[in-house]
């Protein structure tokens, strides 16, 4: 699947979006296709990239797979929506056509500056012999394209090479987010050093194009060996380093995923003497990966990768021809000293009659295949079990997921609490996203059964549950 199988680019676009078309046909008989969430048309998805609000729309460009299921070259899927609830699925943005980036066209941001939609991406180049793809053998070049319309490119530059980067580091330097800030351009790249260390790149730029290095962002004790996905920004007055960190040590309670994802209070200036605070995950969820985040009016949103790299199992939906699904938008807040995350409010508009449950003991509710539900907690310990695949168990503190059934490798995630006061879950066909407290946590999971859709509850709290209507959502 890269440009030497295909003589035009016309005749490429013209391959996927055939795939796509047969894909769309199956798709009413595939049991886990998902109705709220992004999903790749055919094959494979992982991180979200370029996120924007341009000309009144937002955009979500994706690495993209068209071609395979388990993965494989990348691209830059792309959907718009008007509302952040319908989407509209659009042409791919990115190829991987030219020579900085025939391995794939890794993942970046938008900077939308003067009318135009400014795209930075990594061009992967995997060299073919006898290489250690860590310390040599591979270019990971920092690039732009150029787009007045929002669908179509109508500039490319290749913009840094590995030369270009600082001596001490392998050839894994990727993920530019860029953003501008008193009159100039930062960038950030994610970086890993030759004695493995995971570090942040920042650099600037007066004209978008000519970048320098101007400082590096890093923990005093080394966190993981690489970090992927870097994002900056200032969120209610503080700033606030994200990252996607591989090689951060499991703890019980903590850091339970294969690589983890979370973020740093930044103190100073992260231009020149700034240090990190203590590292927390974004979300504790099974399936949470690489988000990216962008400023819309006067909203933060965010939206992750609701899967995994490197997992151990491939979902059921590789048998259907895709995998991997977006989180929900989320609407960020900085209280309390934490970053805070929540549903859009648009997915507000979906709700259908209110079901109001006060539970008091033990009893059973019919929950909609599509749904919003929200607790309001008065008990020292509940449990909350759905349609016999996952459980929520609050007690001595802490709350559990629990998986029942231990679906494709999920088991269990556990937090400590002081107070459970709410819980917010947002139901999809095969995931559930857990809002603990107004967003204090998160636990993002898929899941893979079909019973009857029922919820065992027990415990004193109050619950609504409100059908969502998904009818025509994604286009
Ligand atoms: C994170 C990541 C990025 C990279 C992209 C490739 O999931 O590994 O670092 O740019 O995926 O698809």
């Amino acid at each position: 699947d890269s440009a030497a199988f295909y003589k035009t680019k016309e005749a490429w676009k013209e391959a996927i979006q055939e795939r796509e078309r047969a894909a769309a046909y199956q798709a009413a008989e595939d049991p886990w296709r998902q109705k709220l969430h992004l999903m790749p048309p055919v094959g494979w998805l992982n991180d979200p990239n370029g996120l924007c609000y341009f000309n009144g729309e937002y955009h979500v460009f994706y690495q993209y797979s068209p071609f395979s299921a388990n993965g494989g070259n990348k691209y830059w899927g792309h959907y718009k929506s008007r509302d952040l609830i319908h989407f509209q699925s659009c042409p791919v943005m990115l190829y991987p056509e030219h020579s900085w980036d025939d391995r794939g066209v890794y993942s970046g941001s938008a900077l939308i500056d003067h009318g135009k939609m400014y795209l930075y991406y990594t061009g992967n180049v995997k060299l073919e012999g006898d290489y250690d793809y860590i310390r040599n053998g591979r270019e990971h070049n920092t690039a732009v394209a150029v787009s007045l319309d929002g669908i179509t490119v109508q500039e490319e530059k290749l913009l840094l090479r590995n030369d270009d980067y600082p001596k001490d580091l392998t050839c894994h330097v990727r993920d530019p987010k860029v953003f501008a800030y008193e009159g100039k351009f930062y960038m950030v790249l994610g970086a890993r050093t030759k004695s493995d260390i995971g570090q942040v790149l920042v650099w600037e730029s007066e004209d978008k194009l000519n970048w320098r290095h101007i400082n590096t962002l890093k923990t005093e004790k080394p966190l993981g060996y690489m970090w992927e996905c870097p994002d900056l920004f200032c969120l209610d007055g503080q700033w606030i380093l994200m990252v996607s960190p591989q090689g951060v040590s499991h703890e019980s309670y903590r850091f339970q995923n294969i690589y983890s994802s979370g973020y740093f209070l930044v103190y100073g200036d992260f231009r020149t003497q700034a240090y990190l605070g203590e590292y927390k995950e974004a979300d504790i969820g099974f399936d949470f990966y690489a988000p990216q985040t962008f400023q819309a009016q006067e909203r933060r949103l965010l939206m992750g990768w609701m899967g995994m790299p490197d997992a151990e199992y491939s979902n059921p939906t590789v048998a259907y021809g895709w995998q991997h699904c977006m989180t929900i938008p989320r609407e960020l807040k900085y209280a309390d000293g934490m970053l805070k995350m929540e549903p859009v409010r648009e997915l507000e508009q979906l709700r259908g009659e209110e079901i109001r449950v006060c539970v008091s003991g033990e009893s059973a509710v019919e929950c909609p295949r599509t749904a919003d539900i929200l607790v309001d907690n008065h008990s020292e310990e509940f449990y909350f079990e759905y349609d016999q695949t996952f459980c929520l168990e609050w007690k001595a503190g802490c709350l559990q997921l629990r998986y029942l059934n231990k679906d494709y490798g999920r088991t269990c995630r556990k937090l400590r609490l002081k107070h459970l006061d709410k819980l917010r879950i947002i139901i999809d066909v095969s995931s559930a996203e857990i809002f603990v407290n107004a967003g204090e946590a998160v636990f993002s999971s898929r899941f893979y059964r079909n019973t009857e859709r029922l919820l065992k509850v027990s415990g004193v709290f109050d619950m609504k549950i409100y059908g969502l209507d998904c009818e025509n959502i994604q286009v």
